[in-house]
């Protein structure tokens, strides 16, 4: 064991300015959706270059939400790829639809346009697209199919807080974008996500649906001037709404994200140029297109023919070196849940089940040092050349 402190995978950057404004709200007599969330949401919109941001109680929550909002109905299909969180496809089935896989591009890791294609029935109604390690998906081609076949896109942001495509910001264009603030995102509120709705009436529902289906929002009733105590009921929502506490966190990490972007990218620059032309390992950011990415996550693909070890000892040798890895991720279809509900089965998607067996994230955060990252760097070489 080394005598170095562990290098975790990430670790969120959270500095003293976030910790008063947090005990601020707490000692202000109101800790759930208000002023604060008004203002995290309005700064997130004026980031995102969108009209409106909704927040919610995780970016899980944001996908079911958004699939109800824009009208897809129970027992639709949707198309999403199997090398994602399990977040993503079991919110497809908490709103009642069938998550359709397609394969992955083994250039980028992302979801394949031509294997989306492939996949379209007539019950299909949506695509959602993952921007996997933040490395946006082949978005011009994912809009292409949406159109020809009249589909909505969610796209799947987690990874992508502020990334951008050919220029333009993630979230500042297409259909729907739902993002993630879990500790280990670009930025943080502890737990929560948001999503972005370009249209009103999707926006209404949505909003209604976060809380309850009441047509009024808890601020409106109870804050000192406009309140009306009244309320109606309109359909049977649910509880996803953020807490001032959390939008207080979120303020102050929007106010440092392009900051600790930059430091993640560099990051990725120095352990991309660390790794060149290694044949133990392949980077998967070969995109033909132009992006820049938001530096979520550093995944290679390690080479088990010229490697001794398998990845997961790969893992394990890193850990007795102090230092934090991860294989992100286990392809949902061999889960059992989706092998016993959907019939999916081994062989059915041999790029993501490639990927699943050889990927493993390297530590990536934005407060990670030079000399650390110079450790990872000597230790993982070493290892895989032993
Ligand atoms: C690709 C992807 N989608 C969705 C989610 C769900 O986000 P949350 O944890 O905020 O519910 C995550 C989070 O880990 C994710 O990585």
């Amino acid at each position: 064991m080394s005598g170095r402190e562990f290098i975790p995978l990430s670790i969120p950057s959270i500095d003293e300015e976030t910790i008063s404004e947090v005990c601020k709200v707490l000692r202000s007599g109101w800790l759930t959706t208000g002023a604060i969330t008004e203002r995290f949401e309005q700064d997130l919109a004026d980031y995102l270059g969108a009209s409106c941001v909704m927040t919610t109680t995780s970016g899980t929550a944001g996908i079911h939400l958004a699939i109800v909002a824009v009208g897809i109905e129970p027992e639709s299909e949707i198309i999403t790829t199997p090398f994602t969180f399990v977040a993503t496809a079991n919110a497809i089935v908490h709103a009642g639809c069938v998550p359709v896989f397609a394969d992955i591009d083994p250039n980028t890791l992302n979801i394949s346009p031509k294997a989306i294609e492939e996949k379209i029935t007539h019950k299909t109604k949506a695509i959602i697209p993952v921007h996997y390690a933040g490395v946006p998906a082949d978005i011009d081609d994912v809009y292409k199919i949406a159109q020809t076949y009249n589909l909505r896109v969610i796209e799947d942001c987690a990874h992508a807080f502020g990334a951008s495509y050919k220029n333009k910001r993630i979230g500042s264009f297409g259909d729907v974008q739902v993002f993630s603030f879990h500790p280990i995102k670009n930025i943080t509120t502890g737990e929560g996500g948001c999503v972005v709705l370009r249209n009103e009436q999707e926006q209404d529902l949505f909003a209604r649906m976060r809380f309850h289906g009441i047509n009024r929002s808890i601020w409106d009733r109870f804050k000192k001037q406009s309140g009306r105590l009244d309320y109606d009921v309109v359909c049977p929502g649910y509880k996803f709404n953020m807490s001032d506490i959390q939008s207080a966190i979120g303020i102050h990490q929007l106010k440092k994200v392009d900051e600790m972007n930059n430091r993640r990218r560099a990051l990725v620059a120095r352990y991309s140029s660390a790794f060149e032309n290694w044949n133990k390992i392949f980077i998967p950011d070969k995109a033909l297109y132009e992006y820049t990415r938001s530096g979520h996550l550093f995944p290679v693909i390690v080479n088990l023919e010229k490697i001794k070890l398998s990845r997961d000892e790969i893992i394990i040798a890193l850990k007795k070196r102090n230092i934090g890895s991860i294989a992100y991720y286990y392809p949902l279809h061999i889960f059992t849940y989706y092998r016993e509900k959907f019939g999916y089965a081994v062989n059915d998607f041999p790029e993501a089940e490639n990927a699943g067996a050889k990927v493993l994230c390297l530590p990536l955060y934005p407060d990670m040092t030079d000399d650390q990252q110079d450790f990872v760097i000597d230790a993982f070489r070493a290892i895989l050349e032993e």
